[in-house]
């Protein structure tokens, strides 16, 4: 169900009309959006000008007073003035209120040309506001995106290596699950796991990819995050020998590992190549099928690995992901554990901001085809959730809370151009 959500500043005319139209275009579909002010004055035509820029029109809004809202069920207000705590209202039928204040734009000085430029960054400030708030989206600098991928290197680098620090309960620790039990849990059949080299299987994924992929003998396929190889080797024998497979991995000590599995079982129609899924080593419209398992979740930047992923799949090729993905957001201590980050737990967003990103990227027909809540037992088994357990001392009620948000989906969606 939708939640009302009601943005307030004094005239209405300009901050509380752009954060309304960008919340509507954005997410309007899991929100109902409203604004108001204390008085009434004329929509800033700045504020429709700069919001044109980003292709959202507000032309159409009028400056309402929040009488109009007297007695409407709201789930949250919004205060926007510069000032919000100190002066805004609060809005007695709201379930919540949040005082976030952004400047008033009007006020800054200078020519026209420099008074437009303070309405953009303003504009800028409540897109970003409102994309990490109700989209679920923090937006990274450079630096911060690298410091998160080089904490994942590391942790994979040691379950490369036979240490702990997994998605699942990897084999490699003690009193966890088997790599082959996880495995035979998210859908693999004993069929697959045989197929495959010894300890290309780490127990790493969150589903099974190619279960339902549409995959032909002579296709390219390509799969972000390999890992030891798993996937890849099982592509293998799908494309056999006049299709090929690439597995991309920003581990070193991981692709060692899927080389080494590939040279000694005598695979060659199977290449691994070092790079981060944000920026892929591979040509334009060169790949049939990408899968992915368990990965996109960790990435920073969700949004760039999916236009790559556009980039580099053939028009009509299909993307086919297992991810991790959450219902509800996490507690505010989980999301900022490493442990939990490289546990696959605090990378994950909602499901309908990631689907929107592969939308955002240019796929079409996109569609959730299975989904399931991430057992908890795997997740209480798991050595890392019980490393962020201990860390972080959440309460078991919590614990439950988080697994019953934490959902396992296979996506598919289509680059029809
Ligand atoms: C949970 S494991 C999954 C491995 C494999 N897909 C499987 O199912 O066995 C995540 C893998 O993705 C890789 N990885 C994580 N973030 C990445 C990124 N931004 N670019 C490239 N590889 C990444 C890690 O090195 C690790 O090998």
């Amino acid at each position: 169900m939708k939640q009302t959500v009601l943005f307030i500043c004094t005239a209405n005319a300009a901050r509380s009309q752009m954060a309304e139209g960008y919340l509507r275009a954005k997410y309007g579909k899991r929100f109902d959006v409203f604004s108001a002010g204390t008085k009434q004055a004329r929509v800033s035509s700045r504020a429709i000008a700069v919001m044109q820029e980003i292709g959202i029109d507000i032309s159409h809004h009028r400056s309402k007073v929040l009488d109009e809202f007297k007695g409407k069920p709201i789930d949250i207000a919004v205060t926007l003035c510069d000032n919000a705590h100190a002066v805004c209202p609060v809005v007695p039928s709201a379930k919540k209120t949040i005082h976030k204040g952004f400047f008033d734009p009007h006020l800054t000085p200078g020519t026209d040309e420099e008074i437009l430029a303070g309405y953009r960054r303003v504009r800028d400030e409540i897109v970003a506001w409102i994309d990490e708030y109700f989209g679920g989206i923090k937006k990274m600098n450079e630096k911060e995106s690298q410091d998160i991928r080089e904490m994942v290197r590391k942790g994979y680098a040691t379950v490369a290596e036979g240490g702990c620090g997994c998605c699942g309960p990897s084999s490699c620790c003690t009193g966890a699950d088997t790599a082959e039990q996880i495995s035979g849990k998210i859908g693999y059949s004993s069929e697959e796991m045989d197929a495959v080299p010894d300890g290309a299987n780490l127990g790493l994924g969150c589903g099974n990819p190619l279960a339902h992929s549409a995959i032909h003998e002579g296709d390219t396929v390509l799969d972000l995050g390999s890992g030891a190889g798993f996937d890849c080797f099982l592509a293998s024998r799908k494309v056999g020998n006049t299709g090929r497979v690439i597995g991309v991995d920003m581990t070193p000590e991981m692709l060692a590992r899927a080389r080494q599995n590939a040279n000694k079982a005598g695979i060659t129609n199977v290449e691994f190549r070092l790079g981060e899924i944000e920026s892929l080593p591979v040509a334009d419209c060169a790949v049939d099928l990408i899968i992915s398992n368990c990965v996109i979740n960790l990435s920073p930047d969700k949004a760039r690995v999916f236009s790559e992923a556009f980039r580099v799949l053939k028009p009509g090729g299909t993307l086919m992901i297992s991810d991790i993905v959450l219902e509800r957001d996490l507690p505010v201590a989980v999301l900022s554990s490493v442990a939990a980050y490289v546990g696959c737990l605090a990378g994950a967003v909602r499901k309908g901001v990631y689907l929107d990103l592969i939308r955002g990227a240019g796929f079409s027909e996109v569609a959730v085809l299975e989904e399931s809540t991430y057992p908890i037992e795997l997740m209480v088994n798991d050595p890392t959730a019980q490393a962020v357990l201990a860390n972080l001392s959440i309460p078991k009620e919590e614990l439950y809370q988080i697994g019953d948000s934490v959902r396992s989906v296979k996506v598919r969606a289509v680059k029809t151009k």
